[in-house]
């Protein structure tokens, strides 16, 4: 009689950076099932409980967190080879993965459990992951984390303005920070760590939030040590039910001169290329317009000295009045950057998401995806993901390109950039 052959399951294993991780105990306190431990060296995660809820990724400041790597289940690093760690391991070839799994599927009972990363990794290898893990092959190196929460940098309020109408139910700030003569490089894309004063009601002081930079290299106002944070007052949870937000209500109400403690920068793989034949397309609602005003930025400095690639936006928000930057966006010359808006509240008109404005302009998009310069972003809610992807898989088809493989190609060449949280 024959034995069942016991299942080999693909597990897309959780793991903490090492190198970039600060030690802030962020991603244990918020497991909501304790599968984040850590000793003297490092946070480490149980693969054996962690259910890939992804409720750590957010809060963790640094990116540190959003590490995956594709392993045979059998095959999981322990908890105590991760302590030992002092970099992560390499992804092995997907190849030889999906062939372990997939000599299971000559067994009629083992494909019943085989998971259906299995399965995907047979028709996209990189189907595990959406985005890229590098950067453009352009991109200036990035500095990452400088300072760190034992030895954070003092910023003092510069400006904060507000960005939205104040009759909109939508509070966002355009706050401007000062280092002063302590050294804070940063680039277009990344992002920064806020502590706010206080604690929590258990005594802890309260973790660091992450906001994304607005403004260039080279400072919001050009040679400047300064940078700039869009910033929405947290009122409610993502439930609508009512809930001020620590970080964001702190920040929205500071004064000019006050100081506000920050760490980071966080940040190296969402950055822009530096070639400058090379076009972005850049999509975002709310406050993922961040990266994106200091991507343009950057690129309206440099067309000056000669930038040529093109830029075409597409962003999202409720309504004109809450559209962050809506008046100095649209006094943008037009033959510097295709400006798409969407707006899902305007009294009288239907929803408009910006996956819909992409599809009005499909011609347009179809011919950025053919275009090897073409570099996508993707920042705001977490929601819009999916809605964005299908809508550039449809665009590419219904104009003869083979999604999967660009896809796979612009996860490769760090071309396609997802931050939604
Ligand atoms: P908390 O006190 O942490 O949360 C209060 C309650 O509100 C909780 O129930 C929480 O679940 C819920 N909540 C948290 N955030 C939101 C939200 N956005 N909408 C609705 N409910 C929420 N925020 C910006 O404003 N601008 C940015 O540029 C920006 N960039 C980010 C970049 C990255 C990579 C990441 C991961 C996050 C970014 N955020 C940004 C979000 C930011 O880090 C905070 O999460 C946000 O400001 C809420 O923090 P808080 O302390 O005010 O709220
Ligand atoms: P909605 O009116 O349905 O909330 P917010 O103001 O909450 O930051 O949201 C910014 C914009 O993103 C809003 O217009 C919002 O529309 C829109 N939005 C909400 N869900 C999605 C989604 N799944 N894809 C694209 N846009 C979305």
């Amino acid at each position: 009689m024959n034995m069942p052959v016991p299942p080999i399951e693909v597990l897309e294993q959780h793991l903490i950076d090492p190198e970039i991780c600060i030690r802030c105990n962020t991603c244990e306190e918020t497991c909501p099932i304790d599968a984040i431990t850590h000793d003297e060296n490092n946070y480490v995660v149980k693969a054996d409980v962690c259910n890939g809820c992804r409720a750590c990724v957010s809060p963790c400041p640094t990116g540190a967190i959003d590490n995956w790597r594709t392993v045979l289940k059998l095959e999981a690093y322990s908890i105590d080879e991760q302590f030992r760690w002092d970099e992560l391991p390499a992804q092995k070839p997907i190849g030889d993965i999906a062939a372990a799994a997939g000599t299971l599927e000559t067994d009629a009972a083992a494909v019943l459990d085989a998971p259906r990363a299995a399965v995907e990794l047979e028709t996209d290898p990189q189907s595990l992951v959406r985005g890229a893990q590098v950067p453009p092959w352009s991109a200036a190196k990035p500095y990452v984390n400088l300072y760190a929460h034992k030895a954070p940098v003092t910023a003092t309020v510069v400006g904060n303005y507000g960005l939205t109408d104040e009759a909109s139910d939508n509070d966002v700030h355009h706050i401007v920070l000062d280092f002063g003569a302590m050294p804070f490089p940063v680039l277009e894309g990344q992002s920064i760590g806020i502590l706010a004063p206080g604690t929590t009601a258990d005594g802890k002081p309260h973790h660091a939030r992450q906001y994304s930079i607005a403004s260039p290299r080279n400072g919001e106002r050009p040679g400047y040590n300064n940078l700039s944070l869009t910033v929405k007052r947290v009122t409610r949870d993502h439930d609508g039910n009512l809930a001020e937000g620590v970080c964001s209500n702190y920040l929205c109400d500071l004064k000019k001169g006050d100081t506000v403690t920050v760490i980071g920068p966080f940040g190296s793989t969402f950055l822009m290329p530096n070639h400058p034949n090379s076009h972005l397309l850049m999509i975002c609602t709310g406050t993922g317009s961040a990266p994106m005003r200091a991507m343009t930025e950057y690129r309206r400095r440099r067309r000056l000295e000669g930038a040529t690639g093109k830029l075409m936006l597409f962003f999202g928000a409720r309504t004109k009045e809450e559209l962050p930057y809506f008046g100095p966006l649209t006094k943008l010359p037009k033959d510097f950057i295709d400006t798409n808006l969407a707006f899902s509240r305007t009294p009288g008109q239907p929803k408009r998401y910006v996956q819909d404005a992409m599809r009005e302009r499909a011609a347009d998009v179809a011919r950025l995806l053919k275009d090897e310069q073409t570099y996508i972003y993707v920042c705001g809610l977490r929601g819009m993901e999916d809605g964005v992807l299908q809508a550039l898989q449809e665009i590419a088809e219904s104009h003869g390109l083979d999604w999967s493989g660009l896809w796979g190609r612009l996860k490769r060449e760090g071309r396609l950039h997802l931050e939604t949280y």
